[in-house]
């Protein structure tokens, strides 16, 4: 199948604008927009209560259009998470069922679903120092979609904040369409139907249990670098840097040379999401991209966030090619997961996904 011939899931983005509008205008959701981009804040939907279909139905639109929601200030306990996110998992037929908290980390206590993101002075990365220097020469530095190794990553990432310190801390969200729109001709050219090689590998982080975990849950995958999204046909630079390490079939220098000219392209079309207690930012994973914050581990503070995921797809490339395994299983459903017994072992609530060792932090 050929981009010329996938027609998109929920309509293009027009049609998309068209039903939004009409639920603006019906009361159903209200958008408040922060970026030229990417980005809006939303209001007039109760999530602390189940939602209508039509309620859902607008969410997901407002979604697809905007890639980065924030409720501001909504306070929603666990249940009250969980719940939304089962409900934004009938929004489309491709998006699946809610993940177990982390595939590779694995959850909260009792919530399944659910994976704790802890940062303070007790999970500070050995090597803050190395990775704060390379960020600071390499803008791009820490940006990812979550767990690019698998071939079917998440396609909907939601994070509450629990506790947030002021001042520090920021989450970072890039909109991966805008690059894609905004790239020149020529490169648009070269990168058109190549693949990229994406590995869950961070730093010596063998022997430590964030490593130990990783290399129990191996994952290599190669997706497109330019990805049409299943439910708007929008074109995407779908670009990874925490986990892409090359393109395939290219060499090292050009790889690189390549990789950096769109990574540092890809930053230009970012928004800093100041944190309240009790905010709720869901994000597109098939078109953004996202970077933790790291100022908290010398300040004194500490930041807790619990994060759900839905099931993602294999992504399709310009040319109708796939995403395809190299090592590892896809991601499962959290339901699947747990038959599995793929997560024993996995300690979930104290090893989160800042704590590693002697590699640099990840995710969210
Ligand atoms: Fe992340």
């Amino acid at each position: 199948m050929t981009h010329a011939t996938m027609k998109p899931a929920l309509g293009t983005p027009d049609e998309i604008d068209v039903r939004l509008n009409a639920a603006e205008a019906n009361g159903l959701i209200k958008l408040k927009y922060i970026s030229a981009n990417l980005g809006v804040e939303v209001e007039g939907v109760d999530l602390k209560n189940t939602l209508s279909t039509e309620q859902v139905a607008a969410v997901y639109d407002a979604l697809l259009r905007h890639k980065v929601l924030v409720f501001k200030r909504i306070g929603l306990n666990h249940e009250q998470q969980v719940r939304f996110t089962y409900e934004l998992s009938e929004a489309s037929p491709n998006i699946g069922a809610p993940t177990i908290g982390h595939t590779v980390f694995g959850h909260v206590d009792q919530y399944p679903e659910l994976f704790s993101v802890y940062q303070g002075e007790k999970s500070k990365p050995r090597n803050i120092e190395r990775y704060e220097a390379t960020a600071a020469a390499d803008p791009w530095t820490g940006y990812h979609c979550d767990i690019t190794a698998c071939v079917n990553p998440p396609s909907i990432g939601m994070l509450r904040g629990e506790i947030i310190p002021q001042g520090v801390g920021d989450t970072n969200f890039g909109s991966l369409a805008a690059a894609y729109r905004t790239l020149d001709e020529s490169t648009k050219a070269q990168v058109a139907t190549l693949f990229a090689e994406h590995e869950y590998k961070f730093g010596r982080s063998k022997g430590s249990e964030a490593g130990d975990s990783i290399a129990s849950r191996r994952m290599v995958s190669h997706h497109p670098l330019v990805t049409v999204h299943p439910d708007t046909g929008e074109e995407i630079l779908f670009n990874s840097p925490g986990f892409l390490k090359f393109v395939v079939g290219m060499s090292s220098e050009d790889s690189t040379a390549l990789l950096h000219k769109i990574w540092k392209h890809s930053v230009e079309y970012t928004i800093q999401h100041v944190w309240d207690q009790g905010d709720l930012v869901v994000w597109d994973e098939r078109s953004t991209t996202h970077r933790a914050p790291t100022d908290i581990y010398s300040s004194g503070t500490e930041r807790q966030l619990y994060r759900t995921t839905l099931v993602g797809q294999p992504m399709h490339g310009l040319d109708g090619r796939q995403s395809q395994i190299v090592e590892g299983e896809p991601m499962l459903s959290c339901a699947e997961e747990l038959a599995s017994n793929m997560h024993v072992g996995r300690s979930g609530t104290a090893l989160t996904g800042n704590v590693f060792q002697s590699a640099f932090p990840e995710p969210s």
